[in-house]
């Protein structure tokens, strides 16, 4: 049997803070609004999603001790790759020096949780280590004259080295699903701006998270009660509330950096469980809940035990 567990991460930001006192002298609207109803206070923005990538795979690949020429594949979870040809995975393989696979998967906001779970199905047939980077520059899709979407969207990077080890490892229950019947309550097209039915959203993405999160657990073998942390999805505060309130775990034991960061898709996930690795709330031994959800829609949930 070949598992894996996650030995290096890595969080990138840019250096642009975006606050709400100033998205407020441009939209009608006001920080206490935006915080009131979102959590966030400010976003970061700029770069691009290779550059921010690059920044987080770097990271990762130190923390875990990884020469580039032992790394077998690059999964990168983007919906705004710099270029719609080639994936910008490939800018990553390049640049980290890497000579190895390389893709972007697309499942929006849900991508790193896919990736994760998609990256273990490559060390089952034999990978021994995959770089699982979650990067987005939502800003450039976002109109930056609606308030309805500009309040919550940002850019940023975040990355995970995963390793192979003997045994079944430490991934111990997952989820994932769609509802494409759902794709027109956030959607973008190719050129244009993020279209938000946020109510809807809001609704669908409490409901998701915790069906999938119920589902991931159970198939470890668990009880909420058992879960130490979650990391989700950072789009809302009082959508991670309010799923958390359903799921039966406390609040407390969910990490937030969306006050910080707004949503930054894809990277939303690893930023917020790198941020908990840095800060000692994971602990050797966590039972962890990753649970993701966007458009789509999308959703996927892992648990996994952190033991780096
Ligand atoms: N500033 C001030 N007022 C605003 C506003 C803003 N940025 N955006 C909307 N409003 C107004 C509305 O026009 C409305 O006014 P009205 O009562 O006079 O009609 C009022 O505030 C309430 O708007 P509503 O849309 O009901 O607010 P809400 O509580 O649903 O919050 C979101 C809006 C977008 C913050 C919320 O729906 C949300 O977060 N949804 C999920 C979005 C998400 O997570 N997307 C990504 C998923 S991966």
């Amino acid at each position: 049997m070949r598992g894996a567990q996650i030995t290096g991460w890595g969080a990138a930001l840019p250096e642009k803070v975006v606050t709400n006192h100033d998205l407020s002298t441009t939209l009608d609207t006001t920080h206490d609004w935006i915080v009131e109803r979102t959590g966030i206070h400010e976003r970061r923005v700029g770069g691009s999603t290779s550059g921010l990538a690059i920044e987080a795979g770097r990271l990762a690949m130190e923390k875990a001790g990884w020469e580039p020429s032992t790394v077998d594949l690059v999964i990168l979870a983007t919906t705004t790759p710099d270029q719609q040809v080639p994936a910008s995975a490939s800018t990553v393989q390049n640049e980290l020096g890497l000579t190895c696979g390389a893709f972007d998967l697309n499942a929006v906001c849900s991508g790193f949780a896919y990736s994760l779970i998609t990256a273990h199905g490559f060390i089952q047939v034999g990978l021994s280590r995959i770089l699982v980077i979650g990067a987005d520059t939502l800003s450039r899709i976002t109109d930056w004259d609606d308030r309805g979407t500009a309040i919550l969207f940002a850019d940023g990077a975040g990355a995970v080295a995963l390793e192979a080890v003997e045994g079944p490892g430490e991934l111990l229950g997952w989820d994932l699903g769609s509802d494409g019947s759902l794709r027109h309550i956030l959607d973008a097209d190719i050129g244009g701006y993020l279209n938000m039915d946020g109510k809807e959203v809001f609704r669908r993405a409490v409901r998701v998270m915790v069906s999938s999160g119920k589902a991931a657990i159970e198939r470890a073998g668990l009880t909420p009660d058992d879960v130490d942390l979650v990391i989700p999805h950072q789009a809302n505060i009082r959508i991670i509330e309010s799923a958390c309130n359903k799921l039966g775990i406390p609040l407390d034991k969910a990490v937030s950096v969306l006050h910080r960061t707004g949503n930054t898709s894809a990277a939303s996930i690893p930023l917020a469980l790198a941020d908990a690795a840095d800060s000692g709330r994971l602990q050797p031994g966590a039972i962890v809940l990753l649970v993701g959800f966007g458009a789509g829609m999308t959703w996927a949930s892992a648990v996994i035990r952190w033991n780096p």
